[in-house]
């Protein structure tokens, strides 16, 4: 198995290279057998169908949303991209980046702690921080580590500290949560009832942390966050909310579902007591929307310092390139002053939505951008996406167990800007093929 192949994995049998050495196992029959041991892991990958198969998809900047494939000549449409916005072929995005490239050159140096921090990284918190109207912004090398870092050092410094969390967030705040140690509660997926029968068992003067997000990526679903902040007021919690995949996408200025409850408000200005101000903690993406690559957390300025001075996901790794972080910084505040991707995001996700309704084909019903088609089964969700790259040149990965439960496995479409009605109606027809 070449590299290729194991990165792809078109091939997971081990063959050893002519001519190396022989392995310890074969000189000390007692040593533990590693390989043997990753392969029976991979087995079992393969058994349950979540083995993961990567394609290989060139994006173009110049072609969006067209990418190649592993020839130059062979192009596909990606219709399963995160960046919903298409903002990482923006011209102006892509400016600022060069610019930046040129002058300050691409590795930031170190850690924040070592290196120091550019301008880059002041400007973007600033601007991130108005955003949300928060005092204090902290930026991290993606959300996945903005998450785990900080809802661990949260849940292990607070005392006997209890995270309530949402049944269906995403693995960066489980990871999160396991690693603090601190007690955890689920409550089921959107629910105020269960959220507040868990809450009322829990003394009121025990810290407690409701975790959850704003769009569930895999079905769409919305939180209903003012109500959440309610119960937070009343039983003395403090909401940590992760709008990864609402941000640059919902509310006047593209801060996130938050925002967008209060549009008119913030549209006019900087209000006051705002579902926004409402929410403690709110965690975002610089990868999605924004088109770039990074996280980061929004909050108070102590509890910012607080996480700065203590999450080693933040203290001990090397800071985001000041090219990405000025591209990023770009791309919000492009964001915060054009609407028109949004609306033309959002007309063309409900233009698949209403295709995909008039052929059957089965969709999870959700208000949000997320297009998650049902095929219930991880084979067919297998076949189904092969099929679509090999015969109609579409891209859409197969969305398996563990990121979904075992028989909800879908295709995530996620329309962009640039998939008009012509796209569209390609994608439903091949669709329309691939599930008989
Ligand atoms: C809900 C949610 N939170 C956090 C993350 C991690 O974000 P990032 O890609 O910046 O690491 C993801 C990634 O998909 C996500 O879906």
């Amino acid at each position: 198995m070449n590299a290729a192949q194991a990165a792809t994995g078109e091939n997971v049998e081990v063959t050893p290279a002519v001519g190396t050495a022989p392995s310890p196992q074969k000189c000390h029959s007692k040593v533990f057998p590693y390989e043997d041991f990753y392969q029976a892991e991979l087995t079992k990958k393969h058994k349950d169908k979540s083995y993961r198969f990567f394609n290989s998809i060139n994006r173009l900047a110049k072609e969006f949303p067209k990418a190649h494939t592993n020839s130059e000549k062979e192009r596909v449409t990606v219709w399963c991209s995160n960046d919903y916005l298409g903002m990482s072929k923006n011209k102006e995005v892509l400016k600022s980046m060069h610019n930046v490239l040129d002058k300050y050159g691409a590795g930031a140096g170190g850690t924040r702690n070592i290196a120091g921090h550019n301008a880059h990284t002041l400007e973007l918190e600033a601007t991130l921080a108005d955003l949300h109207s928060k005092e204090a912004v902290l930026v991290f090398s993606s959300c996945y580590v903005a998450n785990d870092a900080t809802l661990s050092t949260l849940g292990s410094k607070l005392p006997n500290c209890v995270i309530i969390s949402d049944q269906l967030n995403h693995a960066s705040m489980i990871q999160g949560i396991r690693q603090s140690s601190a007690r955890k509660i689920v409550f089921k997926h959107n629910d105020l009832v269960d959220l507040e029968n868990k809450l009322k068992s829990l003394p009121i003067e025990v810290p407690k942390i409701i975790a959850f997000e704003s769009v569930y990526s895999m079905c769409g679903s919305i939180a209903p966050i003012e109500k959440i902040c309610d119960l937070a007021d009343k039983y003395g919690v403090i909401t940590f909310l992760d709008e990864v995949h609402a941000v640059g996408m919902y509310g006047p200025r593209g801060a996130g579902v938050a925002e967008h409850l209060d549009f008119k408000a913030h549209a006019n200005g900087r209000p006051e007591n705002t579902v926004m101000s409402r929410v403690d903690i709110i965690t975002g993406t610089l990868g999605k929307a924004y088109g770039c690559v990074g996280g980061y957390i929004a909050g108070s300025g102590k509890f910012v310092d607080m996480i700065r001075s203590l999450a080693p996901g933040f203290i001990f790794t090397t800071s985001l390139l000041p090219a990405v972080m000025a591209g990023a910084n770009t791309a919000i505040q492009y964001q915060k002053t054009t609407f028109t991707d949004r609306a033309a995001q959002q007309l063309n996700t409900r233009y698949v939505k209403a295709k995909l309704a008039e052929h059957d084909i089965p969709v999870v019903p959700n208000p949000s951008h997320i297009v998650p088609v049902l095929l219930g089964d991880a084979a067919m969700a297998k076949i189904a996406s092969d099929m679509l790259l090999e015969r109609f040149d579409i891209y859409v990965q197969a969305i398996n167990y563990p990121t979904v439960p075992v028989g909800e496995e879908r295709l995530r479409v996620t329309p962009t800007p640039g998939h008009g009605p012509e796209l569209a109606e390609n994608l439903v027809n091949a669709l329309e093929t691939v599930r008989y």
